[in-house]
C-alpha cells in the first residue's frame, strides 16, 4: 500500500491507464492471449506488479518473476499463466510454463 500523501507530484499509473503505457499494453495482451484471469478477482493487481517489473526489469528471471510478484496472491491459483504471460509480454520464450 501506498499513501497518497506519499507521491507528491509524482505521476500515477492505475490499472485503468494501463493500457496507455508500452510495457502495460504489452501485459494486457499477454494477459488476454493467454486467457490468464479465472475469478479475475486478483488480476488488476497482478497486472500492475507484472509492470512494474517488467518496466524495472524488462527481461526477468524466473526468481526476479517470482520475488516481484510474492506479495500477489491467487485464490484460483493462476501463477502458472502468470509467469507465462510475463515472459510473453518480456518476449521471452514462456513453452516450459505453460499449462498442459
Ligand atoms: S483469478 Fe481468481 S483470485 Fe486470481
Amino acid at each position: 500500500m501506498t499513501p497518497v500523501g506519499s507521491i507528491g507530484a509524482k505521476a500515477v499509473t492505475t490499472v485503468e491507464g494501463l493500457g496507455e503505457t508500452p510495457v502495460g499494453k504489452a501485459v494486457q495482451a499477454a494477459w488476454m492471449h493467454l486467457d490468464v484471469p479465472q475469478c479475475g478477482y486478483c488480476q488488476a493487481g497482478q497486472m500492475m506488479a507484472a509492470s512494474g517489473l517488467l518496466r524495472s526489469t524488462p527481461k526477468p528471471s524466473d526468481a526476479e518473476i517470482d520475488d516481484a510478484m510474492r506479495g500477489n496472491f491467487c485464490r484460483c491459483a493462476t501463477y502458472t499463466r502468470i509467469r507465462a504471460a510475463i515472459k510473453t509480454a518480456a518476449g521471452i520464450d514462456a513453452s516450459d510454463n505453460r499449462e498442459v
